[in-house]
């Protein structure tokens, strides 16, 4: 509980009683919110900067007030700041802490100034900010991604439909998908600052103020782009966190899918690739173990991020306007989903960094599971210009040919062949090749080595600019 300098809480006058130890301690969020403490006091100095150009403090007053508050920074930065969870929050700490050190005219800055107001425009500062390292980190993923996907242009493995060998394509191909899906949250995140850029200090309580002042000021001073336009919408809205957990969230669900594809990769029945010893740990009873717990651990978190959405969602739905106590628990949700994404990502590039593509078991299993069918049906489309449908036909019976002779697809005989359809020609052959079923895939997007080698370079240009 914020206390004055008569050692009273702010609200003592009204409210005779104290609150219970318990609540002050369970409803507190200072250890939570304190992470807002430069924000929290770069905007009470433009506040007041602006309160003194408004003629409603005098320049003395500001001046004594400024040097509290960087008085105050410095001993939060020097770790010399006692953060007393008595204190409701970060903003009550630092004002009560204004009064310790200037007296009553620490009274003088929540003049036009809520903390409903103020709790909103120190998060949108910090979200401002996070949403930005948040890109950063994308960006450094990107890149690793984009390098892994170079190396491997050449490298074919089967690309899976229903887990089942469907058709070959190129390991940088498959790599590069999630250069599409980062780019994409890169984009939720940069169209996030959108909302962020909104200035809702000013909005006061919920109603606005009778004081005279200039919130077109402090929208210029905090690097906003405009004020907010409705007192009771800007206090009500948390829009712009679901929106920051909605990103999280769609970006660790597309770590996890990736997660879960190295998972199958790296089992034993799979050995498409081989995870170093520096992203493996092992058992405790079984030596052999080398277990894919960092990528486990990457799969795990996105359930976690997913619940933060969630949590935030159920919160606010039937919540009416504008500020109620269950809205405090936003922060919590925000920090904890902005710490585990950092992680996830720096994981994530742990992992892409440590890895070896097993080439010749992909090699071996791209020869499994009739995985050129389509390419042949595709084939005597063109060569015997039959419509697909009937070169689908064709091309099931010489799987099944295949299948009872025991054989794979491409070690079929040209005469075994032939006894399906005899206009079929010699040409067939060089279609089973799986290099040659990855490298015709010339449609854009597709998955030759040409067009993989076009998206590299676009995309390095793209997050090198
Ligand atoms: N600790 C509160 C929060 O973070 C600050 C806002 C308090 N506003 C109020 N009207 N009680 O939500």
């Amino acid at each position: 509980m914020s206390k004055n300098k008569n050692n009273k809480p702010v609200w003592g006058t009204r409210i005779n009683q104290k609150t219970t130890s318990s609540f002050q301690k369970i409803g507190s969020s200072l250890k939570i919110d304190k992470r807002l403490f430069k924000e929290d006091i770069s905007a009470s100095i433009v506040h007041v900067e602006m309160l003194a150009k408004q003629k409603i403090i005098n320049i003395s007053i500001k001046n004594k007030i400024i040097w509290g508050l960087n008085k105050i920074l410095n001993e939060i930065l020097k770790k010399k700041f006692f953060f007393n969870d008595k204190n409701e929050d970060i903003h009550m700490s630092i004002e009560q802490r204004l009064f310790e050190l200037i007296g009553e005219d620490a009274g003088f800055i929540h003049t036009a100034r809520s903390r409903n107001d103020q709790v909103l425009t120190d998060l949108k500062l910090w979200l401002r900010n996070s949403t930005s390292e948040v890109i950063n980190d994308l960006n450094k993923t990107m890149k690793l991604y984009l390098k892994c996907a170079e190396k491997n242009i050449n490298t074919i493995m089967p690309g899976f439909t229903h887990l089942k060998n469907a058709q070959p394509i190129s390991f940088g191909h498959y790599l590069m998908a999630y250069i599409e899906m980062f780019s994409r949250d890169k984009k939720k995140f940069q169209n996030n600052l959108d909302n962020l850029m909104e200035n809702p200090l000013g909005v006061v309580a919920l109603s606005g103020t009778s004081f005279n002042i200039d919130r077109f000021y402090t929208t210029r001073k905090l690097k906003f782009e405009k004020p907010t336009k409705n007192s009771i919408d800007t206090v009500a809205d948390r829009d712009f966190v679901l929106d920051f957990l909605f990103a999280i969230s769609v970006c660790s669900i597309h770590i996890s899918r990736f997660a879960e594809e190295f998972i199958i990769w790296n089992s034993d029945a799979f050995n498409l690739i081989q995870l170093n010893d520096k992203v493996v740990t092992g058992s405790s009873i079984m030596p052999q173990k080398k277990n894919p717990d960092p990528l486990e651990y990457l799969r795990g978190k996105s359930g976690f991020l997913v619940g933060n959405l969630f949590s935030m969602l159920t919160i606010l739905k039937g919540l009416p306007l504008s500020y109620f106590k269950d809205l405090q628990d936003d922060k919590e949700l925000v920090f904890n989903s902005y710490d585990q994404i950092k992680n996830c990502l720096k994981v994530l590039r742990e992992v892409i960094t440590n890895f070896t593509p097993n080439k010749k078991r992909m090699t071996e299993l791209s020869h499994v599971g009739y995985i050129t069918s389509t390419d042949i049906a595709d084939f005597i489309v063109k060569d015997l210009n039959y419509p697909f449908r009937k070169a689908y036909s064709i091309t099931a019976k010489i799987v099944n040919l295949a299948e009872k002779k025991g054989k794979k697809i491409n070690e079929l005989t040209f005469e075994e062949i032939k006894t399906i359809d005899k206009k079929i020609s010699v040409k067939i052959l060089d279609i089973m090749n799986i290099k040659n079923a990855v490298n015709t895939k010339k449609s854009y997007g597709g998955t030759s080595f040409d067009n993989i080698k076009k998206m590299i370079k676009k995309y390095k240009k793209e997050i090198n600019d």
